[in-house]
């Protein structure tokens, strides 16, 4: 058993957490959200001032609730990719001193990787090779997982990330930030067929679609026109009717990727993760989907869909059981694809 204390902030959340392989004992989260809501988005220097306020008291609140010692915990880890810079470096920094003070190894993990492993979190049992579908928002792929530390992405999005587009949409829909659970939460109220909106084929140069790329600025653009209409018009946006409309969209666009993505590679489970593994309508239709090709789908717990440390922990400690740790020379970087 290897035990890790991890940290993560790579964008608006400060967490902590000590996880035990799969399993957790500790694990805090402070959303920034609030702090960021008054500007519609977040802002980078808020951010990593934020996490600067709030980190040590984190830290010493994972340890407190594990009731663990130092000389329990066997390695250190954090986040060192992709993300904001000046936040990635307040966590990324933390973890190197600790590392240095108690004499532990260090490791800088990748958020997706991070992401990835969130469903390890509730699966005891799953080992690779399946497909993940990451859909968060700064990231909207289909990654064949073969092993710890060996990916191959298979689909990306060649535009906006879908969470990207569930914030983009909610704010031209004057609804706040972030989009992804007031969209959600709106769409159980409305009619998902009340307008078809695109979803977003990439071409191919001999004719036909990717099978797996997506694109969401196209289904962005085309709420932006329906709600100038309505306004043209002088008539009430009917915001519950397209926010159910644009989940449905999006939805079934990563839905039918997923599920060719799958079949083609002959892999039996999807497990996605990311901020819109929260979406209702994406687990819907996923799960659905994937009980008629008797294929797997498996969602994290809710808690661990949006950004959280427990993740992180989860990869280092699989790394390190492999004999990885990293230098305590390492960098941050805002774009490290895995
Ligand atoms: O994984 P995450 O916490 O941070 C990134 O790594 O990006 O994902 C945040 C994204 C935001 O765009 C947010 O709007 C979206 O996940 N999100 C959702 C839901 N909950 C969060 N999108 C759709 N439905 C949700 N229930
Ligand atoms: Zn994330």
């Amino acid at each position: 058993m290897t035990t890790v204390l991890a940290i993560e902030t790579s964008c608006d959340e400060t967490a902590v957490a000590i996880v035990n392989n799969r399993q957790v004992c500790s694990s805090i989260i402070a959303s920034q959200i609030p702090v960021h809501q008054q500007y519609g988005g977040v802002v980078p220097e808020v951010a990593s001032r934020q996490h600067l306020e709030t980190l040590n008291q984190q830290i010493a609140q994972a340890m407190d609730e594990s009731s663990m010692g130092w000389e329990q915990i066997d390695a250190i880890a954090a986040t060192c990719a992709p993300g904001l810079v000046g936040a990635l470096l307040v966590g990324l920094t933390s973890a190197k001193t600790l590392a240095m003070v108690h004499k532990k190894p260090f490791l800088g993990v990748h958020h997706l990787e991070g992401h990835i492993y969130a469903t390890y979190l509730a699966q005891p049992t799953l080992y690779p090779p399946f497909l993940s579908l990451l859909v968060s928002g700064g990231h909207t792929s289909l990654i064949y997982v073969k092993d710890c530390g060996k990916y191959e992405t298979l689909g990306e999005t060649r535009d906006d990330a879908a969470g990207e587009a569930y914030d983009k949409v909610a704010r031209l829909l004057k609804l706040g930030y972030p989009g992804g659970p007031i969209i959600d939460k709106l769409a159980q109220t409305g009619d998902t067929h009340a307008f078809a909106l695109p979803e977003g084929k990439i071409s191919l140069p001999g004719g036909g679609y990717h099978r797996y790329d997506a694109s969401f600025s196209g289904l962005k653009t085309a709420v932006l026109r329906l709600v100038q209409q309505f306004e043209k018009h002088g008539r009430e946006l009917p915001i519950a009717d397209i926010a159910a409309s644009f989940q449905e969209t999006i939805a079934k666009a990563l839905t039918k990727r997923a599920i060719t993505c799958a079949r083609d590679y002959k892999l039996d489970t999807i497990a996605v993760g990311g901020g819109v593994a929260a979406n209702t309508g994406l687990r819907k239709h996923l799960q659905a989907a994937a009980g008629e090709h008797n294929i797997r789908a498996l969602f994290p717990p809710l808690k661990y869909c949006t950004d959280n440390a427990a993740m992180i922990g989860c990869a280092a400690a699989d790394h390190l059981a492999r004999g990885h740790t990293s230098p305590l020379t390492l960098g941050v970087n805002s774009r490290l694809s895995l």
